[in-house]
């Protein structure tokens, strides 16, 4: 069904055919744009931004371009066309029909796994309010606008589930997570990682490049789901989210495109001469990262999990890319986990497949960010440099699972808590880092300039040039 644009609220799930629930969702509209004012980016709210907005839900031609004040945006409710053959792809009822309504069984597991999903939307967002202020150019700047209007909209995505499908639980859900806010003492947002503030766009690349992808690893495990519309929801989430990571990629790939022009200008590899020239030296790139894909590595939650287990037999929440895989029951078959062995050393254990699955996904996860990596390496190496970004373990820095709260090195060899703290300032980024950092965030918002640390984008949004007003500021 073609998106409805005529309606207060765009959407393409015939929402006029239901009075109730467009009454409840009118209802929520307007609480959704204070929030928006109150918490989405500081202001920038009357300047006209060149973004997206979706105009189709297929493959081809999903969006049209066009200058629009944020508050004004077109937030709505898009699925991917349902396909009336899909049958379940996993778990103990694997062939048969998907769901249209939820089994009643499983309402309260299904409630809290989207509301854990919507909660990191408009944290992020809130997370994100400051950097506009720090823009390297009007590019980043309308990028980090048209990311946070799709976490918006990803927001609108899970409350018309709960809407729809919860009853008054659910419009009970919509309306906290708009009082939980990012960072707040009473009312913090759900996740750890989502309660940090990003205060420099070195850390708002690496978010957009390994949270994001978080959020990917997620939402492809949703839109596995036996419940049909949840999975019609992600999989229209997954083309939006997209645009957020090569935000990530191509931001971190600039960065290093204008150290190692630096390096190059300089002739030397020295920290503190590439800083000197106002460039971020590749060691820091590297702790960043370290911090970053650490803290993400989290959201995937415990290596061992009944829950995952139970998430995966009752066809809740499958593994990324399900059809990919030869079982799709994955009964009676067995996972290998290195754990720590309580005396400094790692120990292999057997797990059940299904308990598993966190794992199975984070790893999916590790090889996609890696994917970058390799192509930030190409770029050293081409450089001819012998420095190599590396992602580090996944059993550095953990907080949760197996490797919680035990020290390790990036490689991942445990060592004691002593040896992390004197070493730590080489691996994650250290108050000077940070004071080095901020020291270089002022905002660029002239038409045509970019600031001095990072290289312009190869090309420019829907081809326009580099140096397009993307954000009228008046
Ligand atoms: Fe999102
Ligand atoms: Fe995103």
């Amino acid at each position: 069904m073609s998106i409805n644009y005529t309606e207060r609220i765009p959407n393409n799930v015939d929402l006029g055919s239901n009075r109730i629930l467009q009454r409840a969702l009118e209802h929520w509209q307007p609480e959704f744009l204070n929030w928006w004012k109150e918490l989405g980016p500081r202001d920038f709210q009357v300047a006209d931004v060149y973004l997206r907005t979706a105009t189709s839900v297929d493959a081809k031609g999903w969006a049209t371009y066009g200058f629009v004040r944020m508050p004004d945006y077109r937030w709505g409710i898009f699925l991917a066309e349902r396909d009336p053959n899909r049958k379940i792809g996993f778990g103990d009822s694997f062939g048969q029909d998907v769901w249209q309504q939820i089994p009643g069984e499983y309402r309260a597991i299904l409630r809290r796994l989207i509301v854990t999903q919507g909660d990191t939307e408009p944290a992020s967002v809130e997370q994100q309010r400051m950097l506009g202020h720090t823009a390297p150019s009007l590019y980043d700047l309308r990028n980090l606008f048209q990311v946070n209007v799709e976490e918006g909209r990803h927001l609108w995505a899970m409350v018309y589930l709960l809407h729809a499908y919860f009853g008054r639980d659910g419009r009970e859900e919509a309306e906290e997570l708009l009082e939980r806010h990012s960072g707040d003492a009473d009312k913090p947002r759900i996740l750890g990682t989502f309660n940090e503030p990003i205060r420099d766009w070195l850390s708002f690349f690496m978010f957009t490049y390994f949270t994001d992808r978080d959020g990917k690893f997620q939402l492809k495990s949703l839109a596995e789901s036996s419940f049909d519309p949840l999975a019609r929801t992600c999989s229209f989430m997954l083309t939006e989210e997209a645009h957020h990571m090569f935000v990530g990629d191509t931001g971190i790939n600039r960065v290093i495109k204008r150290t190692l022009e630096v390096m190059k200008e300089l002739n030397t590899e020295d920290p503190g001469a590439i800083r000197q020239a106002g460039a971020i030296d590749l060691p820091t790139i590297q702790r960043y990262l370290n911090f970053w894909f650490s803290s993400s590595l989290d959201l995937f939650g415990s290596e061992q999990s009944s829950n995952a287990a139970s998430y995966f037999a009752n066809g809740l929440k499958g593994r990324p890319d399900e059809t990919q895989y030869e079982d799709h029951v994955a009964l009676g078959t067995a996972y290998e986990l290195g754990i720590p062995d309580g005396s400094g050393g790692v120990k292999t254990e057997q797990i059940p497949m299904r308990n598993a699955m966190n794992e199975v996904t984070r790893g999916s996860y590790v090889r996609d960010c890696d994917l970058g990596v390799k192509r930030w390496n190409r770029l050293i190496e081409k450089a001819g440099y012998d420095f190599r970004l590396a992602l580090p373990s996944t059993r550095f820095r953990r907080n949760i699972g197996a490797w919680g709260g035990v020290p390790t090195d990036p490689q991942g060899s445990p060592i004691s808590q002593e040896e992390f703290d004197t070493r730590k300032a080489g691996w994650l980024p250290s108050e000077s880092d940070q004071t080095y950092i901020f020291s270089l965030m002022h905002g660029v918002h002239e038409q045509g300039k970019m600031a001095a640390w990072i290289a312009p984008p190869d090309r420019g949004i829907n081809n326009n040039p580099v140096d397009y007003e993307y954000v009228r500021l008046s």
